[in-house]
């Protein structure tokens, strides 16, 4: 008899990596409730024709990745590949989403069907938040916080790439230059940019062959076609995003595997190459509630894949303390700042707080906080032990640094530090 074995791409979790999910999901958990979204629970199995709708028929996703089955009855059924149609069907099916703002969260298991090696799986595990009813440029920039504040629980720092594809009408006008410009250099693609070219040419600005990468330099932009309306939406998007400190990259070629995206996307990408760093992504989709038969409601949206955010918190070094104390000052002030680590480690014990000794420059000392893994660094020196004060800053995730009275230091980090499951410390 052969032996029974896991389906091929589909991973037990054992104690170990489930502990680590199920850090992962309180994290981002946490983040969208802080924000006030609400859980949605949703099946794994749809009718088909929902993600052949939502996400696009000529898809990779759907075309090629996604498991369809008949069930004992012939009802032609899928195990949903992302997240975002079933939550739209929900939305439609039980009135959440007309005339009305609603913010909302799932996580679960998602299927393709892809070649699976590490980080991409043929079963993963997304985390996502929808938000309906809200058409501005500020719900765009509020998903984007969510995800920078998961993200800095977590102790991570991906790289946010943003773009715009604008609306149907300008983006059907930028396909068509694309098609021109492509399909003049036809000969030279493979078969499979030959299907995109005829499927969605747009799909062309994401191919990883050779060819295709040649011909990209060149490739028209969205840009010439770009409305009023649209451009205002983005440039605000990116003021409120300078605004909040919040870092990112304009990436033109950033255009997104699945088919309902209007506007805004973006993607946040972790160390690693190819397809697999893509940690999160997501986008506006005003479209998609109309097209699956509701009444038409803005909305937009991310998912996060648990898995390749696991191996990242993997190989990120399991830091040794929560924060550094650098005492780059005299004597006196190397005083205080022992006063003041001691004082933080009564008032918190469950604070890592691990002191600089043996002197040395600032940079030198704030060199050792960073090789110590803490996500946070106080700095006390003479200026500091004069005013009463301690500077706060910020060595994982960005963020500014800043003064707060030496009374308010352990406060100040508690808010920095966003233990992620709320019960750790403060
Ligand atoms: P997606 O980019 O297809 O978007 O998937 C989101 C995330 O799921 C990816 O960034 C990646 O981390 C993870 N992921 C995708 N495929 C695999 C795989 N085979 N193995 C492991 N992880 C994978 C969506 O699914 C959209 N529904 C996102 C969205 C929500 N847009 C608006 N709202």
């Amino acid at each position: 008899m052969s032996k029974l074995q896991s389906v091929r791409g589909m991973h037990d979790l054992l104690p170990g990596e489930a502990a680590l999910h199920a850090r992962l999901e309180r994290a981002w958990t946490r983040a969208a409730e802080q924000f006030g979204y609400e859980e949605i629970r949703l099946p794994a199995v749809e009718p088909a024709e929902l993600f052949r709708r939502a996400v696009g028929a000529a898809t990779d996703i759907v075309a090629k990745e996604m498991y369809e089955f008949a069930d004992r009855g012939g009802q032609p059924l899928a195990l949903r590949p992302e997240g975002t149609a079933g939550c739209v069907r929900a939305a439609i099916q039980h009135g959440l989403a007309p005339n009305r703002q609603q913010r909302l969260w799932y996580r679960g298991a998602c299927f393709r069907h892809e070649r699976p090696q590490q980080g991409r799986l043929r079963q993963f595990r997304q985390f996502g938040v929808e938000a309906f009813g809200m058409e501005g440029p500020d719900i765009d920039a509020e998903l984007l916080l969510l995800g920078r504040r998961a993200w800095r629980a977590l102790g991570l720092a991906p790289t946010l790439r943003l773009n715009t594809l604008g609306d149907a009408a300008e983006r059907a006008a930028w396909r068509e230059e694309l098609a021109r410009y492509f399909g003049a250099a036809a000969g030279r693609l493979d078969e499979d940019d030959r299907r995109r070219l005829r499927d969605n040419p747009l799909r062309l600005l994401d191919s990883r062959s050779p060819a295709a990468r040649e011909l990209l330099p060149d490739a028209p932009r969205l840009e010439a076609h770009l409305g009023a309306a649209s451009r205002a939406h983005f440039d605000e998007l990116r003021r409120r995003l300078d605004d909040a400190g919040v870092e990112h990259a304009l990436d033109p070629t950033l255009v997104r595997g699945l088919d309902y995206y209007d506007r805004t996307v973006f993607e946040w990408d972790g160390p690693g190459a190819g397809a697999q760093s893509a940690l999160a992504a997501g986008g506006r989709y005003n479209r998609l509630v109309e097209q699956l038969g509701g009444r038409s409601t803005p909305a937009a949206g991310f998912a996060v894949g648990l898995e390749r955010v696991r191996l990242c918190v993997e190989r990120a070094p399991a830091p040794g303390a929560d924060a550094y104390l650098a005492a780059p000052g005299s004597a006196a002030a190397e005083a205080a700042a022992l006063r003041l680590a001691e004082r933080l480690r009564d008032e918190r014990p469950a604070l890592r707080l691990r002191m600089n000794m043996d002197g040395g420059s600032l940079k030198a000392q704030l060199r050792r906080a960073d090789k110590s893994g803490a996500r946070a660094a106080l700095i006390l020196g003479d200026a500091e032990a004069a005013a009463g004060t301690v500077v706060v800053k910020p060595l994982r995730g960005g963020g500014e640094q800043r003064a707060v009275a030496a009374a308010d230091a352990g406060a100040a980090l508690a808010e920095l530090l966003e233990p992620e499951d709320g019960e750790s410390w403060p």
